[in-house]
């Protein structure tokens, strides 16, 4: 049997409660293949080797609940499976510093716990729980615009000596700065901002490379996406949005010979539309030149349930740490990041990121696998 991979999350919301609902989905109906996944197993560790042994949130009425338990509470919404179904844990979810990780939009939603602790009691605190519980890999689900919260939990895994995976637009493993603490520390990190498996930038980058390697000219593209949850309402907040909007844009302008001007691409989140939950549209146009110098364009419209759409990818990057943790590799996790993270430190096409992973990967495998 496969050794157990022991995860503590920041950010108890819609994606980790689909993560641990997939999960428990699988668990429920074994004669279901496990689809809506890049690897089923990867160097011997397969979905149900992780446990998730700690979380941490800032909302009221997260704090002091089981994961299990927390993961349904408002406003969270993913409900695959029913909260009496799922099974029971000790894991418990416990305070954060909040900083700056809740948003004008949200607050009356999240309802941040009047804490009575500083900063440093927090983090003193987290240590302890983090040792307690074992946590060897922390994953990070902060809301967009928690740049200070993300590197609150980038020092406290340099101080703890836990690995990171960085989900959220808040550069760290693509930070050179931070980049180094992590290599100097021998302490493997996989960042930043998650890519969804079949999401807006993924299609969006390979639909512009797809029309970049077959010789047109790209003169202008846009994409704009809108859901109904907490983390599209978050995003309302344009001062939020910087990183997020290079990241995004910058995972599409990666994949061009010749970068367009900045005022003829858009990539951004634009709206929330409440009644639309987790469902995610995204919009998108890619205008250009072909022989002769004739027009040409194109416009997709992709529905798809965003927090599907980022377990599939989040669960890779969980086990690509372990694998790292494993073979005591530490830094920036170049292929992994490039892979599965919209902005790495090292951007790669697609197809290159994979066959690196993958190689990654092969180098010897896990020893229980053997
Ligand atoms: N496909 C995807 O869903 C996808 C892709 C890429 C990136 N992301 C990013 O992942 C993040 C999480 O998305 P989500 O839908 O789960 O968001 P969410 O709003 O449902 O959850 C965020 C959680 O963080 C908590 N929180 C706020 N401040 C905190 C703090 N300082 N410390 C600890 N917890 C805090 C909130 O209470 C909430 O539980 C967002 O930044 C999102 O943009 C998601």
């Amino acid at each position: 049997m496969a050794e157990r991979i022991r995860v503590g999350l920041v950010g108890i919301g819609n994606c980790f409660s689909g993560l641990l609902q997939g999960i428990e989905y699988y668990r429920q109906n074994p004669s279901q293949e496990v689809i809506g996944i890049i690897h089923e197993r990867l160097a011997g560790y397969g979905i149900y080797d992780i446990d998730f042994v700690c979380g941490f949130d800032v909302g009221e009425n997260k704090i002091g609940k089981t994961i299990n338990e927390a993961i349904y509470e408002y406003p969270n919404m993913v409900d695959w499976i029913p909260i009496n179904q799922m099974p029971k844990t000790d894991a418990m979810v416990y305070e954060g510093p909040a900083l700056d990780g809740v948003g004008l939009w949200v607050q009356n939603r999240v309802k941040p716990i009047q804490s009575s602790k500083t900063t440093d009691e927090l983090a003193a605190e987290i240590k302890r729980t983090i040792e307690e519980t074992g946590t060897e890999i922390i994953v990070s689900y902060l809301p967009v615009g928690s740049d200070k919260a993300t590197e609150f939990w980038a020092q406290i895994c340099l101080d703890t000596k836990t690995a990171f995976v960085n989900c959220i637009p808040s550069f760290i493993a693509s930070d050179v700065a931070w980049a180094r603490r992590f290599e100097d520390e021998n302490i493997p990190c996989i960042g930043d901002d998650i890519k969804g498996q079949v999401g807006a930038t993924i299609v969006h980058r390979t639909l512009a490379k797809l029309c970049n390697d077959r010789g047109t000219r790209i003169e202008k593209t846009y994409q704009i996406n809108v859901g109904g949850n907490t983390d599209f309402l978050n995003m309302k907040e344009q001062e939020r949005l910087v990183s997020k909007k290079i990241s995004k844009t910058e995972s599409v302008q990666s994949q061009l010979d010749e970068r367009l001007d900045d005022d003829q691409i858009y990539v951004g989140p634009s709206d929330f539309i409440p009644f639309l939950g987790n469902t995610k549209l995204m919009f998108m146009r890619i205008e250009g030149r072909q022989w002769a110098n004739i027009p040409y364009n194109m416009e997709v419209r992709l529905d798809v349930d965003d927090k599907a759409n980022s377990a599939g990818i989040v669960i890779d990057a969980i086990r690509l740490a372990r694998i790292a943790l494993d073979r005591g590799i530490g830094g920036p996790i170049r292929p992994a990041s490039a892979y599965l993270m919209k902005h790495p430190i090292q951007q790669m096409s697609d197809v290159q990121a994979k066959a690196d992973c993958e190689s990654f990967v092969a180098e010897g495998e896990h020893p229980a696998s053997a």
